[in-house]
């Protein structure tokens, strides 16, 4: 197999591991904290499977293309840093206060967050989709 392909392929496992990730996330956010339900013991647990693989993902891809968040790579420090903020706002939307509205705010927050990321990824530079406006 030849490395396009290769990149190719991990790259769509990323990109379906991201989308798989934000949809999960405000399924289990509404149901939570609107619906007021307990999740079903796999959808506390295929959440972090899918979170490790969207970040092995794009840690390989990075590697493939030789740039390092931290190192030589501004719009992937910027998508780790995102991606951290995105998982501590997850925390406080299912583990933070008894108050829904901190909750909600999180919630709102970590979606506003993602599609950072998101925007980061299309244009590959650390300003996002504002890249377009500047
Ligand atoms: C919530 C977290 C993340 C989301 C939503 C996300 C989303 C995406 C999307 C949508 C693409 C495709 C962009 C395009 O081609 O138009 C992409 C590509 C990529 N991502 Fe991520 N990503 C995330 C985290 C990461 C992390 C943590 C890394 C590495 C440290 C990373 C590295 C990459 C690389 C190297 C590419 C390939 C760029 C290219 O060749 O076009 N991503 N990501």
């Amino acid at each position: 197999m030849d490395i396009g392909t290769l990149y190719n392929g991990i790259k769509l496992v990323h990109m379906s591991c991201a989308g798989a990730s934000v949809s999960l996330f405000t399924a289990r956010g509404l149901w939570v904290n609107v619906a007021r339900r307990g999740l079903w013991r796999w959808l506390r647990i295929v959440p972090h499977v899918i979170d490790t693989l969207l970040l092995a993902s794009g840690l390989t891809l990075a590697f493939l293309i030789h740039q390092y968040p931290f190192f030589n790579s501004d719009w992937l420090t910027a998508k780790v840093i995102g991606l951290i903020a995105y998982i501590a706002l997850g925390t406080v939307v299912f583990r933070g206060p008894s108050d829904r509205r901190w909750r909600a705010l999180a919630g709102v927050l970590a979606l506003l967050v993602f599609a950072y990321i998101v925007g980061v990824a299309v244009t590959m530079r650390p300003t996002g989709f504002l890249h377009f406006a500047l």
